[in-house]
Formats: C-alpha cells, sequence, structure tokens
C-alpha cells in the first residue's frame, strides 16, 4: 500500500450535521474518517437558525407533520421517506439530546416555534443560532473519539469505484459507464489543502454529507462550502440524481452592501413579522391565506414579484409591533448582528431579498441512504430521499441529516459481514498536469457561473432562459473540463468543475419539467400537470426520464 493511502472501514466526507450523525451512529469497532474542507465546523449546519421540526407537542400529531411536509412538497414528495422521517422525529430529537446539544426551555420544556407551512409548534430551536449549538457540541463529541480520524482541510476530489478501476488509469477523468448496484465504492482521491499533496482513501463503505449546491447562484444563504462536490462527485461515479431544479430560494436574507449571505430567520414570521412594501402596506395577503406563513416559494415569488412590479430593489421585514423585550430574548443572534450594521430590529423594519437556499433534489438514494453504488451513500443535502418534493418544508432539512444519517449507520453495521475485501487504488496520477499559469480563467468562469445561473434559472423561469443558461454552462464545461486536465488541481479548481457540473444538472432537469410546481415556477407552462412525476438525471447519457412519485 503506497504511503499515500489512508485505509479505513467508513470514510466520510462532511462535518455537517448529516456527516456528524453517521459518524457518531456507527459501531465504535470501525476505523472511520471524518474529512471536512474547510474547519469543521464551517458548514450549513453551523449557521441553522430556526431548528428541528419534530411532533413534540401533544397538540400535535404524526400525522399532521406529515399533511405538512406533503403539502409544502407539492404532490412531489414520496410518502415512505416522510413517514420515515416523522416517525424518526423523537429519536433524532434524544440522539441530539443524548449527545449534549442545548436547546431552548420554557419551564424546563423544549420550547417550540412555529414556521411557514407548519401547522403547529413543532420547532425545537437554541434561540435564533440553533446550527451554532449542534455544531460546536458535536464535533466536540466528534474530536473525543479515538476509532475516528478527522481530516481537517481535505478536499474530496472524486470516488474510486470497481468500474472506474476496471478502466484502468485516469478513469476519473472519463465520464461514468454505468450506474448500477452490481458496481462497488472502493474509495476516493482527496486534496491535503495544508500540503497540495492529493491523497488516497481506501474503504469499501463511502458517504458524501457534503452539504447543498447554493453557490451556484450568485445570490445565497450558505457559506462557502455549498459547492455541489457531493452530487457532482456521485454523479461523475455513475449514481443518478433527482429533482435538481428544486432550489428553494429562502424569501428573507439580509439586503445591505456590507453583509453576505446573512439570513433572517423565518422563525421572525412565526412569531408575528410582517413583510411589507415600500409605503408600509402588508402584502401576503394578496398572495395566500396563510400570508407570511405561507410556504416558502409562495413567499419567495410574492416577494419577486412586488420587487419587479415595483422596481425595487427590497421589501422590509417587520417585527418593530412586538415588544422589545420579547424580541430581544428570542433573536438575540439577529439582534446584536443587526446592531452591529446600524439597523434596531426592535424599531425599524429590515430590507430584505430572496436568496438561493436549499437543493430540494440530490442524489438518489434508498431508506438506507445508499446510492445507486454499493457501498456509497449520499446523506443530507446532498441527498434526495424524497422527503422534501418540490418544496422543503422549514427544519425538516436538519430532521432529515439525522434520520438518514442514523439510518445509513445501521445499514452499514449490517453489511459488515458480508463486505467484499479491498481493492488497491492507484496514487494520483499527476504527470500529465503542470501548475496553473492564469488563476483568472477560474474566477472569471466562477463569476459568469453564478450569473448565468441567477439570471436565467432564478426564481421565475422560462425555455428561452433555460436554453441560453445551457449553451453557456455546457461552454463553461467544455473549458474546465480542458483546464482540469491540464493543470494541478486546486481546491478552487476542484469546487468550480463541480459546479459546472451541478448547474447543468439543474438546468437539465429544469427544462424537462413541462409544468409549474413548487419551486419551479415556469413562464411557459404555468399549470400543473396531472400526473405528479420526478426529474431522475441519468449520468451514462445526460438523459433526464419523468418517474411519476
Ligand atoms: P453541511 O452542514 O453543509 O455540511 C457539509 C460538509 O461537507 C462540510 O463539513 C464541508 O466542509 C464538507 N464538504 C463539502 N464538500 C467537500 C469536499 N469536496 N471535501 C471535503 N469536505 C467537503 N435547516 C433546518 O432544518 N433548520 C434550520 O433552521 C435551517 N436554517 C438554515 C440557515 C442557513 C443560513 C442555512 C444556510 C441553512 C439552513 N438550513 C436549515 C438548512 C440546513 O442547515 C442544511 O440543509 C443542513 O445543515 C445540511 O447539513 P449537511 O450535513 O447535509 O451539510
Ligand atoms: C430559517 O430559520 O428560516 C431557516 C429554516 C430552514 O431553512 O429550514
Amino acid at each position: 500500500m503506497s504511503e499515500l493511502t489512508h485505509r479505513f472501514d467508513v470514510v466520510i466526507v462532511g462535518s455537517g450535521l448529516a456527516g456528524l450523525s453517521l459518524a457518531l451512529s456507527l459501531p465504535k469497532s470501525l476505523k472511520i474518517a471524518v474529512l471536512a474542507k474547510d474547519k469543521l465546523t464551517e458548514a450549513s449546519t453551523y449557521y441553522a437558525q430556526g431548528g428541528v421540526a419534530a411532533v413534540l407537542d401533544k397538540a400535535d400529531s404524526s400525522a399532521l407533520h406529515i399533511q405538512d411536509t406533503l403539502e409544502a412538497g407539492a404532490g412531489l414528495c414520496e410518502l415512505s421517506a416522510v413517514t420515515q422521517c416523522v416517525e424518526g422525529g423523537s429519536a433524532a430529537v434524544d440522539f441530539l439530546l443524548e449527545h449534549g446539544v442545548e436547546f431552548t426551555r420554557e419551564n424546563g420544556e423544549l420550547h417550540l416555534t412555529r414556521e411557514g407551512g407548519h401547522s403547529a409548534r413543532r420547532i425545537i430551536h437554541h434561540v435564533d443560532a440553533t446550527g451554532v449549538s449542534i455544531s460546536t457540541r458535536l464535533t466536540r463529541v466528534l474530536k473525543e473519539q479515538s476509532h475516528i480520524q478527522i481530516f481537517e482541510r481535505y478536499c474530496a476530489i472524486d470516488v474510486v469505484t470497481d468500474a472506474k478501476l476496471d478502466q484502468g488509469k485516469n478513469a476519473h477523468l472519463d465520464k461514468p459507464a454505468r450506474a448500477d448496484r452490481s458496481d462497488q465504492v472502493r474509495g476516493l482521491y482527496a486534496l491535503n489543502l495544508a500540503t497540495d499533496e492529493v491523497v488516497t482513501f481506501s474503504a469499501n463503505f463511502v458517504a458524501l454529507a457534503c452539504g447543498g449546491a447554493s453557490k451556484s447562484y450568485l445570490y445565497t444563504s450558505n457559506p462557502d462550502i455549498a459547492t455541489g462536490d457531493g452530487m457532482a462527485m456521485a454523479y461523475r461515479a455513475g449514481a443518478r440524481v433527482a429533482n435538481m431544479e428544486f432550489n428553494q430560494f429562502h424569501p428573507t436574507c439580509l439586503f445591505h452592501t456590507k453583509a453576505r449571505s446573512f439570513l433572517l430567520t423565518e422563525a421572525l414570521r412565526g412569531e408575528g413579522a410582517h413583510l411589507k412594501l415600500p409605503d408600509g402596506t402588508r402584502f401576503m395577503p394578496n398572495f395566500d391565506a396563510r400570508a407570511e406563513l405561507a410556504p416558502r416559494d409562495i413567499v419567495a415569488r410574492a416577494i419577486d414579484f412586488e420587487i419587479k412590479r415595483l422596481g425595487v430593489r427590497h421589501v422590509w421585514l417587520d417585527i418593530s409591533h412586538k415588544d422589545p423585550e420579547f424580541v430581544r430574548e428570542h433573536f438575540p443572534m439577529l439582534n446584536a448582528r443587526l446592531g452591529e450594521l446600524g439597523i434596531d430590529m426592535t424599531r425599524e423594519p429590515i430590507p430584505v431579498v430572496p436568496a438561493a437556499h436549499y437543493t430540494c433534489g440530490g442524489v438518489l438514494v434508498d431508506q438506507h441512504s445508499q446510492t445507486d453504488i454499493r457501498g456509497l451513500f449520499a446523506i443530507g443535502e446532498t441527498s434526495y430521499t424524497g422527503l422534501h418534493g418540490a418544496n422543503r418544508l422549514a427544519s425538516n432539512s436538519l430532521l432529515e441529516c439525522v434520520v438518514f444519517g442514523k439510518a445509513a449507520a445501521v445499514y452499514i453495521a449490517e453489511q459488515l459481514g458480508r463486505a467484499t475485501p479491498s481493492r488497491e487504488i492507484p496514487d494520483w496520477d499527476a504527470s500529465q498536469v503542470t501548475d496553473p499559469d492564469e488563476e483568472v480563467v477560474i474566477l472569471q468562469n466562477w463569476d459568469e457561473l453564478r450569473h448565468t445561473m441567477w439570471n436565467y434559472v432564478g426564481i421565475v423561469r422560462s425555455d428561452k432562459r433555460l436554453a441560453r443558461a445551457l449553451s453557456r454552462i455546457q461552454l463553461l464545461s467544455s473549458e474546465i473540463d480542458e483546464y482540469y486536465q491540464g493543470y494541478r488541481v486546486s481546491k478552487n479548481l476542484i469546487e468550480l468543475r463541480n459546479l459546472v457540473c451541478v448547474a447543468e444538472m439543474i438546468v437539465r432537469c429544469a427544462l424537462a419539467r413541462k409544468e409549474s410546481r413548487g419551486l419551479h415556477y415556469s413562464l411557459d407552462y404555468p399549470d400543473l400537470l396531472e400526473i405528479p412525476c420526478a426529474t431522475v438525471l441519468s449520468p451514462e447519457d445526460a438523459q433526464v426520464s419523468l418517474q411519476p412519485t
């Protein structure tokens, strides 16, 4: 075995809640690696504000949570995945509590807040910084585990499978050969960002828990790590992805020149905040009976409509009619952060715009989180489990990370005895590449891609805009491919290659959907089709098939 190869039983790419849930649920007898391309806590999980949805109140029920999820999902949720998640809710909360995660309590009981689309109070939270509480606590627990080795600032490049090994040297550069369970994952290549060396991780179980792809858009609530790496790696290895057109735009991100990617939690509206036009009038009641608490797709589209109708740059979110003490107590992090920017949320409205927030589609997995490839798992925002359908219900994402992370752990533990012997993976071959001479190519393509996605594949779409986007993306893709084959890999290049791959998936799925449903709104097809179908993209021929849900 080469000295550049690390051998493990399970390799987990990602230290957000999905990766952490899997790592901390696997048997302690296993040798486990957890990779993160930045520091451990730099993940969407850390920035989560609202909380985790789970049925905990006596007045609430699983049937209601299932109904709310199905309704938000606009006919495209898989009932089995919804049931698995909702019924796994209380065990997921126990998992978090048992690992010492703190949540806000009132009179000793977990405090439940409310968000759009939920018919009951069912969101546990840690004031308005739930992700900080989850991420700091669980990464601390992770570091205490002697059977888990942490590889911080290692950027996974590509997954290695039997099919790729059979194709020969540098096969990871080729188009995928097939996508079925006769293929077995064998490990992955990753760039050590401290040494610039590419190392090999060998394992018969690999989990991609890399988060979402919202960085493919110009404006996003997500941290920089959200470049769709897991989706792109699985797809290049031959696994199918589904429903990639459903990118959720969060209705309320701060509009401010000095604050990038800053979210204003939906719990603000849950606790009574109003959306207002520049003249101070509320507009959501004109769009939906649930007003500010309508599902996100409806609220984001209404804001987009009003911004375009009035030719303004933002609308206002106003909670100043509530008792200032209540606001400070429930939203201390937002109050402090906005205060630094000169906005007093207890006295004045906050300027807001929608921004790309969550990738509802992803790598197609079964109830154990396994992809089309044996031993290759996708968990959390990277995956498509069928839970979110055409629009994710607020705070269902963190729940999904835990439920499906635990499901993967149970399945891997069951499969251990049946695992095939490991296979040697050749060292990364960099003999044909040179040092990059023009980093500006990466920057230029990155900007162009994200502008294209924002302008042509945003909240409101049309065939013409999508076709324009596809032709530009294909051009960028071939340019980036050529660059990738000729020059030494870097983190920026790996991410750009993944972003362009995911952008193409989003556009191909969007073009195949000839209707308006949930988060996908097309000017050319404003109506719903009778039979709800998922869009499934096969990497073999880049063709989208419509599969009834
Ligand atoms: P992440 O938490 O994003 O973690 C991804 C991990 O993968 C990171 O560790 C990253 O370093 C690693 N990674 C990625 N690519 C590579 C690579 N190539 N090599 C190595 N490592 C890699 N959802 C809710 O349910 N409730 C909320 O209140 C909520 N609030 C949110 C607020 C904000 C501002 C945002 C951005 C999202 C929010 N969401 C919320 C969504 C939710 O936070 C995410 O969907 C969820 O945290 C995703 O978890 P994850 O583990 O799948 O991915
Ligand atoms: C929020 O707090 O508004 C985000 C919740 C989510 O994305 O689920």
